[in-house]
Formats: C-alpha cells, sequence, structure tokens
C-alpha cells in the first residue's frame, strides 16, 4: 500500500492548476456509449477512476484510448454485453453504463455495485425508472441483468422519489433514445449533471431543465462531438479549505466559483478572502480563520456531502461547538476517529459532529478511507506538529490529480513512500 509522509505544520503559499471535474468526466465518457462515431472530451483529470473507466470501455470493445487530459473515443461500439464484478465493485459510478447502453443495445448484464465505506450506494433509484422505461431487470448472482423489451425504451413522465445524480445522469443519457419525450422531476441539478446535458446537446440530444424538472426528446440517434470538461469544483474547495487551515495564500487557476457559491458564501463569514486575478484565477488567502456555528450537507446547490469531511478538518482548531450534520449518506464520518488521532476534539451523535477546538495537533499514523475523507487527512496532516503519515493513498489517487506534485509547489514537506 503506498503511504504519503506529510512534515507540518506549514503555510500554503504558491499556485494550484485545478483540473478537470472528476464527476463530470465519468458520466460523459461513458455517455459516449450511446452513439457510433468519434470524438475528443478534452481536460479530463488523469485519476485512478478515469483510468478504470477507460479499461471496462475497452474491455466492453470500445475503441477508446486516454493520453494527457484527452479521452479519445475512436469507436464506442459495445461488443461485449457484461461489465463484470471485478470492474464495477471498484468503480460504482460505472452503474450509469446501464442506461445508455440499454438505451442502444437489447440486454446488458452489470454487476451490482455493492456498498462502500461511505453507505450502501443502493441503485433502487435506477432500476425503477430503467423498468417504466420497458427494461425487464433481473438480478442474479451478484449482477443485474437488462432486456429492453420494445425497439426503443418508452418515454417516462416519473418523479424521483428521491434526489440521486447518478439515477438522474442514468435516465436523461436512457431517455436521449427513448420514444418519445420524457419529463423527469426531482433532478439532481449539480454542475456535473449540467456539463453532461450541454454534451448531449451538443451531440444533438434535445434536452431542457427547468429547476429540477429535465425534459429529454427522443431522438434516434446521436453524433458525437468534442468537449471540454468543467473544472473540479471539488478539487478547488478542498485546496480552499487548506488554504483557510493553514492561514494561507494561493492562485487557484482554472477554477470556477459560480459552481461553489453556497460553500464560499460559508468561507467568507469564516475569513476568507477571495480576490480574482484573471480570467478563472483567483487569490484565496485567510489571515484568521473565524469559526462556524452549524453546517448542513445538502443536494447542490446547498453544501455539498463532498467537502464534508473537509471543513471539518479545517475547524479544528477554531470550531467552538461548531456542529456539521451529513445529510446526503448515511455513514460518511469514517474519518472522525482518523482525524482524533491528531488530537482532535470530535463528537459523533447520529449523522451530526461537534467539533470544539484544541490548542495543538500532532502528526500520526493515519489512514485514508474514502476519496475525500483522505483530502480531510492531508489538511489535519498540515495544520499538525510533527510528521503525519497517510496510509491507502489510492484513494486519494482516485480523486485529486497529482495532490502532492500540486502541495509540494505549495510548499509543503510531502513525499510517497511504498
Ligand atoms: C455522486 O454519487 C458523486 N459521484 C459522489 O461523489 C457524490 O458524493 C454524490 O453524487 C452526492 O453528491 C459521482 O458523481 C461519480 P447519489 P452518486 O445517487 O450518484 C442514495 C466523490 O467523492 N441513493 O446522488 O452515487 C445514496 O445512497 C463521490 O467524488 C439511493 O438510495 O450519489 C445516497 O445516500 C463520493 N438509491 C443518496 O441517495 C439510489 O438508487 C445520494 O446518492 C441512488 C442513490
Amino acid at each position: 500500500m503506498q503511504k504519503v509522509i506529510i512534515e507540518g505544520p506549514v503555510t500554503l503559499k504558491g499556485e494550484v492548476n485545478i483540473s478537470g471535474s472528476k464527476n463530470a468526466s465519468l458520466p460523459i465518457m461513458i455517455s459516449t456509449a450511446l452513439s457510433k462515431g468519434s470524438c475528443l472530451i478534452s481536460n479530463v483529470p488523469n485519476l485512478r477512476d478515469t483510468r478504470f473507466l477507460v479499461s471496462i470501455l475497452q474491455d466492453l470493445g470500445c475503441k477508446v484510448d486516454f493520453q494527457k487530459n484527452i479521452f479519445a473515443v475512436h469507436n464506442s461500439s459495445i461488443k461485449k454485453k457484461s461489465a463484470d464484478y471485478e470492474y464495477v465493485r471498484q468503480m460504482r459510478a460505472s452503474i450509469v453504463l446501464l442506461g445508455p447502453v440499454i438505451a442502444r443495445y437489447p440486454k446488458f448484464k452489470i454487476a451490482l455495485p455493492g456498498g462502500c465505506s461511505i453507505g450502501t450506494r443502493g441503485i433502487d433509484l435506477h432500476l425503477e425508472a430503467l423498468k417504466l422505461m420497458g427494461v425487464k431487470i433481473s438480478i442474479r448472482g451478484g449482477y443485474v441483468i437488462a432486456e429492453r423489451k420494445n425497439k426503443q425504451l418508452n418515454a417516462i413522465n416519473h418523479k424521483f422519489p428521491k434526489i440521486s445524480v447518478g439515477a438522474t445522469q442514468n435516465i436523461l443519457m436512457a431517455a436521449t433514445l427513448a420514444n418519445g419525450k420524457t419529463v423527469l422531476k426531482n433532478c439532481a441539478i449539480e454542475p456535473e449533471v449540467i456539463d453532461l446535458i450541454n454534451f448531449l446537446n451538443s451531440c444533438g440530444a434535445k434536452i431542457s431543465i427547468k429547476n429540477r424538472i429535465i425534459t429529454i426528446l427522443g431522438v434516434t440517434e446521436l453524433e458525437l462531438q468534442n468537449h471540454e470538461v468543467i473544472p473540479d469544483r471539488v478539487e478547488a474547495g478542498s485546496y480552499i479549505l487548506a488554504v483557510m487551515a493553514t492561514k494561507g495564500k494561493v492562485i487557484l487557476k482554472d477554477f470556477e466559483p459560480t459552481h461553489l457559491e453556497f460553500p464560499l458564501n460559508i468561507y467568507q463569514s469564516m475569513g476568507l478572502k477571495i480576490k480574482k486575478v484573471s480570467n478563472r484565477s483567483y487569490e484565496l488567502s485567510c489571515r484568521n480563520l473565524k469559526t462556524i456555528k452549524k453546517i448542513n450537507t445538502r443536494e447542490y446547490p446547498g453544501y455539498p456531502t463532498d467537502l464534508q469531511a473537509q471543513i471539518i478538518a479545517t475547524l479544528l482548531k477554531t470550531g467552538i461547538k461548531s456542529r456539521v450534520t451529513e445529510n446526503i449518506f448515511e455513514n460518511r464520518f469514517i474519518h472522525i476517529p482518523e482525524l482524533r488521532r491528531f488530537g482532535a476534539d470530535l463528537k459523533l451523535k447520529d449523522k451530526t459532529v461537534e467539533i470544539q477546538k484544541v490548542s495543538e495537533l500532532y502528526g500520526a499514523e493515519v489512514m485514508a478511507t474514502d476519496i475525500r475523507a483522505s483530502f480531510s487527512l492531508i489538511i489535519a496532516a498540515m495544520m499538525a506538529k510533527g510528521t503525519t503519515t497517510i496510509d491507502r493513498i489510492y484513494h486519494l489517487d482516485r480523486g485529486y490529480e497529482d495532490f502532492d506534485l500540486k502541495l509540494k509547489k505549495c510548499g509543503v514537506n510531502i513525499k510517497r513512500k511504498k
């Protein structure tokens, strides 16, 4: 297992280039399976997850390749009609393959993704909607077996019982080739969903969105076009919280603040200063960090669950009975025991953690447990006195492109170790 070693405390000073969004890239790369043709998807971050998705698509018979942040589709025809467990269990996002593939091919088999460290991560919302679209779904031996009963999927008028990013993406992709007009209500509206819609519309889809209602007029086929993926707002938010935690000053390049409006207002109330330097370049600084009473994670445009672990770390030395409540996932606090190893004073009750500031944090041996939790350990390590060793950093490599190089450029003494 690879580790990183970080010497703290440190004040972040320098420049960070924000990479393309992982959570926009994955569905967009998958959506190319909806149509023949070729295209180039640029600004795709070079991550474990994006490289992994390329291998899944190649395993399915797609002629695709990925280098220098460009995902090239030469021929997206799928030969093999089954996505195996060895792949799907390592990247749950692959479940959104089901919608586009079953829209184009009559049969497809995909392993049930299984749970992960932040929760059961069900797929009932995906399967219920596909059944309404005329897909026969059976679960056998840990696999979902999907069979389209008619020549085309049915267009549906459907309200998701719960807001889900993946289910919204899966079904809107399937509906692009359905027979007629589909209306989806109670949809997720994250910037990553909008980027997918923009890509599909550039390929000839007919998708419109108003509040949480997405309307899709089915077409007979799409024509792939080139696309540049939006910047990663979660990576940007993670580095901003690191600047606040270390009272540093960093220029973020390729950052889109409109994708983080709600959190940025909170961070500015805590002492963050933002200055526009040039197009998509901003100077972020924080001289004195103030506490905050309450954070509730919500679906976009509310406070992102993907920045929950990181703000807890940032508050470890300033929180005054600060309370962070996780409302999206049922078990997204596995970083709490790890943060306590730095000497943090954290009380966890049900879905709320209460942070009481401590005067000092000390370097420790800790373990990464999921993509975003692992960045909270990096933040704590940069605040702590002494040496921190973070184990299982493949979690970081799944979601943060070149994080060690980017931090080194900002003055952090960080080394990878086998
Ligand atoms: C996406 O996951 C993101 N992943 C997650 O980011 C993000 O945390 C999440 O959306 C919420 O914003 C990608 O985009 C690849 P959901 P997704 O469906 O689509 C429950 C990261 O670190 N649910 O919106 O899987 C589910 O269990 C990752 O980049 C069902 O119950 O999230 C959760 O409690 C982590 N049944 C809630 O809904 C379903 O059929 C929201 O999940 C689907 C979801």
